[in-house]
Parts: C-alpha cells; structure tokens; sequence
C-alpha cells in the first residue's frame, strides 16, 4: 500500500486522487492542522482510503501505521508551507518539517520501507542566479520554509548512503488549480496565495485582491511565477512513484511548465475566465518574493516522461469552479 502524509492538504489530496485513478490503495495520514475531513470523505468516494489521524511529531503515531499496515512505498507532503510565517516563526518550521520527516524516515527504515517521493520546492534554490532554474542551480534559499526542506533532502540523501532508503524528491514550483471534477480543490486558512485569492475576492464582496509589488525588474513590474497544475502536479508523483519502483534509485526533479506568467497577467486571465470585474489595488512589495521564477523541467520530461499538459487558463477555470462551490 502506499502511504500519503499530508493526503488532506491541497497538493497532496490531488495527488491521492491521481494514485486512486491509477488503481492503487492509500492510506492518508493527516494531523488535519491544515487539511480538513471534508476532502478525506470526498476522496473516499473516490476509490479505497484508509484515513488515519496522526502527527509525525510524535513518532508513536506514524509508527502505529507501519505497525498495521504493509506499507510498500511512502509519498511525503505533511509540513507548513507558509513563507512568512517561516520568517517569523522558524521553530514551528524546523519542528515539525524536520522533526516529523526524521521520524518518519526513521520509522520507515525500521520497518524496511525504502521507497519515498518528497514534496520539496523551488524554494530550495533561492534568489535565482540565471532563469529558467535547471537543477544545478546554487542552493541557497532565503527562508527557513526553504531551508527545512533542503534539508530533508540532504538527509535523505545521507539515508541513501547508510541505510538504503531511495527517494525521489519533486521540487514544485507555482502549484495551481483544483480537481478538474470539483471533488477538492484549493483549500488554505489563512488563503495566502494568488489565484484563490483572486478568486476570492469575485464571491466576497468586501475583498479586494492585493498586488504586492509592481516596480520588479520584469516587463510589466510585477513577479513572474510558473504555474503548474495541480492534476499535472499529480500525474507527476504517479510517475515519480512508477521510476522508483522501477529503477530503485533516487534522483530529484523541477516540477514545472517552463513558462512563467506575471501577476498582472494572472489577474487578466481571472478577469477573462471569470467575466467578472475584480477589485484591485497595487501594495508595496511582499517581503521575500524574487522577481521571476521559472522551471527548466527538461530532466523530469527526459526521466520520468513527464510534462505539463493544462495551461494557465485551465488551471484558473478549475480554480474558479471549487471557488464558486465553496460559495
Ligand atoms: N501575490 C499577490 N497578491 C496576493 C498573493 C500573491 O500579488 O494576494 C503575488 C506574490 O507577491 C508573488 C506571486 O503573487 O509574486 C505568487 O505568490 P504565491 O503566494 O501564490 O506563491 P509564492 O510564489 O510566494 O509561493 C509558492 C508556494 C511556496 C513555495 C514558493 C516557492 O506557495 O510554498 O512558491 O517560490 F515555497
């Protein structure tokens, strides 16, 4: 069976959803700090889940899991993901996103599972030296979101080494998007990212969406960002986990389109794909954003057969349709 920390979440209920169509059992392990039982029971009507409440700080919990079930392969999403409060608040990030992967990876070799997709990101490289970013680039992130998961994956490049434990590591870029049949979609308290705040402020009448920052050095003075879709995102996991059953070794992959859009742009294609007018105003700079971010996926499309299918425009209609459903 294969076993999904964080399958509550956004990305990773997605990616449970794209392992339920290719036939495969899960179990989800969740905390529901962040996800919600709402998407468990949406996945549920989806194919065969098994749902078990826990939280990777406490090592008892995940083990319990490896006690009961015959688990074959681990793909590893539970963390926080907020920048900011990172910046703010480093503690709660080194706590739970490398406190909770240590034990997970130790639990894992104590039970002999050595297969293990990881949920790692762009962040990992920093202010960019070059665009598009290629794996090679300099790692040198500027939060601590960055660095945890950095970190997780030299560590699990050093349980490689020790204890034979094989990962592959998908480092994603802008994830957007919602499941293209409005079962689950993008789910956040407090919404911190933008096309569902966008979307937000069409349905709540007293939001207005922020434009943080329109003096980057870009075409049209606001960040460029490369935005994948969240069933692209999926599909990729699915064949991530396919190239490690296969060849039995680890190995680290961009996830992204190769193309970047700016927030202005984004803001169009939300205006156009919604026909609503949306309330804007221009802030000044969100601390910690770089100018352009944008993937070279060329290794994940030569390795793992993977490419990004669904364009933007998909990504915000999808976006826009569990918005309205929520509403
Ligand atoms: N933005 C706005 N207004 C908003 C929200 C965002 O203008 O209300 C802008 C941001 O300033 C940024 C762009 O839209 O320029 C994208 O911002 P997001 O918050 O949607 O995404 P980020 O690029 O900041 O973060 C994402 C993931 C992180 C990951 C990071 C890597 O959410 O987990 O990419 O760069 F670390």
């Amino acid at each position: 069976m294969i076993l999904i920390t964080g399958g509550a979440g956004y990305i990773g209920s997605h990616c449970a959803l794209g392992f339920l169509n290719q036939g495969e059992n899960i179990i989800i392990f969740d905390n529901l700090e962040n996800g919600h039982i709402e998407t468990i029971n949406s996945l549920k009507q989806a194919g065969k889940v098994e749902f078990i409440k826990g939280d990777l700080r406490n090592i008892q919990d995940i083990e319990e899991v490896f006690k009961k079930y015959e688990i074959d392969t681990v793909i590893h999403f539970a963390g926080y993901i907020q920048v900011e409060e990172s910046v703010k608040n480093p503690s709660k990030y080194y706590r739970n996103n490398i406190l909770g992967s240590l034990n997970l990876f130790d639990t894992m070799v104590k039970y002999n599972v050595k297969k293990i997709v990881f949920s790692s990101t762009c962040a990992i490289y920093g202010e960019p030296e070059y665009t598009p970013l290629d794996e090679k680039h300099p790692k040198n992130p500027v939060n601590p979101y960055g660095r945890t998961k950095l970190m997780i994956e030299q560590i699990l490049e050093d349980y490689d080494r020790a204890y034979g434990l094989k990962s592959i590591r998908l480092r994603y870029f802008n994830v957007a998007g919602a499941d293209s049949q409005t079962r689950i979609g993008e789910w956040h308290e407090p919404e911190t990212h933008l096309i569902p705040n966008i979307l937000k402020s069409v349905f709540e009448k007293d939001k207005t969406f922020k434009i943080f920052g329109t003096n980057y050095d870009t075409f049209d003075g606001t960040c460029i960002r490369d935005y994948v879709n969240v069933e692209d995102m999926a599909i990729a996991h699915v064949k991530a986990y396919n190239y490690l059953k296969q060849n039995n070794k680890s190995d680290y992959f961009n996830i992204g389109t190769s193309s970047g859009s700016s927030v202005k742009e984004v803001f169009d294609t939300a205006k156009s794909v919604t026909g609503k007018e949306i309330k804007v105003e221009t802030l000044d700079r969100r601390e910690g954003d770089a100018a352009i971010l944008i993937a070279n996926s060329e290794k994940a499309k030569n390795k793992l057969g993977w490419i990004s299918n669904k364009t933007l425009e998909d990504s915000i209609k999808t976006a826009y349709l569990w918005e309205k459903s929520r509403h």
